[in-house]
């Protein structure tokens, strides 16, 4: 089968940073499912892993974690999916990634693709999307079925990958006014579209544009870029016992003790936790991913891809890695075929 991969790390302006090559296709046992990948999306985790490093593999490394695609066969323990169902997920980061033309996925963290999608449409969704969903109703407690409608979230970088679907989730779902930040007209257009009530500029003081929509504080926060960078605006603006929650890595110990006073709940949210400590709950990606097909194809949740390129190759996936990049990308970029 096809696969794109790499053998080492490499900034994605040399060729060999990314390689097309042949592998054997894999077997399916126990709750894995082979999929014959039809589209995939980029985000930023390939970017990080594949980013310049000493080493070297000893086998081609194929990176990849956002899919639709057909199973082609199930493994023996195999019960919530069939083949032949058209599926979507974001997949484990600690097994090879989907940038390849057939792919294993444990059934527990995968579910049948909106019908209203492309397949390329699709493959935009699962991982910003559930890492959205888990960071808003797991890790922040947003209650789902409550009324929020006095209720405020602040999504920083609110027009990339994660923060398109958690202004989704928060103010089409469960009724939030949602602040978002963006820095330009095409990232705020862009935020507005994905339902945020209000926009401010997250390279402008963000507590004194707040204060201009009337807001001594937020709620909730969801911080989708430098969490170094943000974490004094956030300790300043975060109301009395409300919850942050983050999704990048800080790359300095952080001042933690700055939350105390107002009684704050800080979490972490990875969205790979689940597929990688195989939790006891991991199905409840299967779940989630189920409930946003629905909610998709009801009209309530848009679609979040907003480039697509064709074929799935090592020369367009390099292009993709050098514009995820520059950090400027609007919801998300797919390739589909081979
Ligand atoms: N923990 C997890 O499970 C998890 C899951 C997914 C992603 N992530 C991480 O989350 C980050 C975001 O990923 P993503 O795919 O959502 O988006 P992305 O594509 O990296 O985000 C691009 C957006 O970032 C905004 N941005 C640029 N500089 C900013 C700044 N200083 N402050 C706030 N926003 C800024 C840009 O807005 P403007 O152009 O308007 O400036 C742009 O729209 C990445 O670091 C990724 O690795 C973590």
């Amino acid at each position: 089968m096809k696969a794109i991969a790499l053998m080492r790390y490499l900034p994605a302006e040399d060729p060999e940073s990314l390689i097309d090559i042949e592998l054997d296709i894999p077997e399916a046992q126990g709750r894995d499912l082979l999929v014959r990948v039809e589209a995939v999306s980029v985000n930023p985790v390939d970017t990080k892993i594949r980013s310049p490093k000493p080493e070297v593999e000893d086998a081609p490394k194929v990176l990849g974690w956002d899919a639709c695609g057909i199973v082609v066969a199930t493994g023996s323990e195999v019960s919530l999916i069939k083949e032949g169902d058209r599926v979507y997920y974001a997949g484990d980061i600690t097994r090879p990634g989907c940038n390849a033309e057939f792919h294993l996925v444990d059934e527990r963290i995968v579910s049948i693709a909106p019908e209203s999608l492309s397949d390329a449409e699709a493959a935009a969704l699962p991982l910003t999307t559930l890492t959205a969903w888990e960071s808003l109703f797991e890790r922040m407690h947003i209650n789902l079925d409550g009324d929020n409608s006095q209720s405020t979230l602040l999504v920083i970088g609110g027009a990339g990958g994660v923060g398109s679907m958690a202004i989704q989730l928060a103010s089409k779902i469960a009724g939030l006014r949602v602040i978002a930040t963006a820095s330009r007209p095409e990232s705020t257009a862009w935020c507005e579209k994905m339902g945020a009530d209000e926009v401010v500029n997250h390279h402008r003081d963000i507590a004194s544009q707040l204060s201009e929509l009337g807001l001594s504080d937020v709620d909730y926060i969801l911080c989708c870029n430098d969490t170094d960078m943000h974490f004094d605006t956030m300790v300043e603006v975060i109301r009395p016992q409300g919850a942050i929650c983050c999704i990048v890595d800080s790359k300095a110990e952080l001042p933690m003790n700055k939350l105390k006073a107002k009684s704050v709940r800080f979490s972490w949210e990875f969205m790979f936790t689940r597929a990688k400590f195989q939790t006891a709950d991991m199905v409840e990606q299967h779940h989630i991913l189920s409930e946003v097909s629905r909610l998709v194809d009801e009209g309530t949740l848009s679609g979040t891809a907003n480039q697509q390129r064709s074929p799935i190759n090592a020369e367009n996936l390099r292009a993709v890695h050098m514009e995820i990049e520059e950090g400027r990308t609007l919801g998300k970029i797919v390739l589909s075929g081979w």
